[in-house]
């Protein structure tokens, strides 16, 4: 039956692109990944400059919005989720899924401020659309702790918290929510267990096998604070099942 339902994916190459892309296709939606590359059995566009995306939407029944730019999100994000979405509109798409992230309107960062305007470029776009915010990805978690380990010793405010999710839990989770109509709301998602910084970066090290020295300091400012306030962790259900202890053991 899904196989009569076309799922343009943007952001189809990206960490979670690539998870959403084969579930879809496993459960015979005709998924028409998106990409600014030209690749096989892809269609190419750039939400940037707009190029391609008439194309790209042409006969669309749904769009898994999940292509962003976090070094140029005004541009691509905000300008480039309206450009994609008027398009959309004329060519009677009847459904946007938009993937935004859990705590934008809690936690101030810039790259934040900008996919809450996207969340309102989707909103108001006249397509019935479903925002799904979710956690950070273990990947993300992984990434920036390689980041703060950089310099040697691992630096961290120990008392930030973090509740990342599964790239899988998530792909399940926008399969879900593309299988009914639109909800016309926001809804957030995450991994199964709020973490702090402190036992992220243990684990880490635990299952790495490192022996790094830590160094736990307190990291001024108003984003920090938020962070250690739990703005990034949430109390909505379902949650996804996963937990980072999973990813850790999968990877190491
Ligand atoms: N990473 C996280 O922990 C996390 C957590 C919650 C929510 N999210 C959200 O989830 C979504 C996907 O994140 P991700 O980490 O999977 O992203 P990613 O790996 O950084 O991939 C970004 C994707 O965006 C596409 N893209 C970038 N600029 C583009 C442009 N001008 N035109 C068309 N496509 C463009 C890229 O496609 P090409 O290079 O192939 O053109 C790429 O596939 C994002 O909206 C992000 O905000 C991420």
């Amino acid at each position: 039956m899904n196989e009569n339902i076309t799922v343009l994916v943007t952001g189809a190459s990206g960490t979670l692109g690539s998870a959403v892309t084969p579930r879809l296709a496993k459960q015979g939606y005709a998924v028409r990944p998106m990409t600014r590359s030209a690749r096989a059995g892809w269609v190419t566009a750039d939400l940037r400059t707009g190029e391609g995306l008439d194309d790209a939407v042409r006969g669309v029944d749904v769009i898994v919005h999940l292509a962003s730019s976090p070094g140029r999100p005004q541009r691509t994000d905000v300008e480039g989720t309206r450009r994609l979405l008027d398009a959309a509109r004329k060519a009677g798409v009847g459904h946007v899924l938009y993937v935004s992230i859990n705590g934008i309107d809690r936690v101030p960062y810039a790259y934040y401020r900008a996919k809450l305007e996207t969340e309102k470029v989707v909103q108001a776009s006249g397509i019935p659309y479903t925002i799904l915010r979710a956690a950070q990805f273990h990947d993300f978690a992984e990434t920036m702790l390689s980041a703060l380990s950089k310099l040697g010793p691992v630096i961290v405010d120990p008392t930030w918290q973090l509740q990342p999710v599964a790239i899988e839990d998530v792909a399940e989770r926008i399969a879900e929510l593309i299988a009914h109509p639109a909800t016309g709301g926001t809804t957030e998602y995450a991994g199964p267990q709020v973490h702090t910084f402190d036992d992220l970066v243990r684990s880490w090290l635990r299952a790495r096998g490192r022996k790094r020295p830590v160094w736990r300091v307190r990291i001024p400012g108003r984003m920090a604070r938020a962070i250690r306030d739990g703005g990034q962790t949430t109390t909505a259900t379902p949650t996804g099942t996963r937990t980072w202890e999973d990813y850790l053991a999968a990877k190491y």
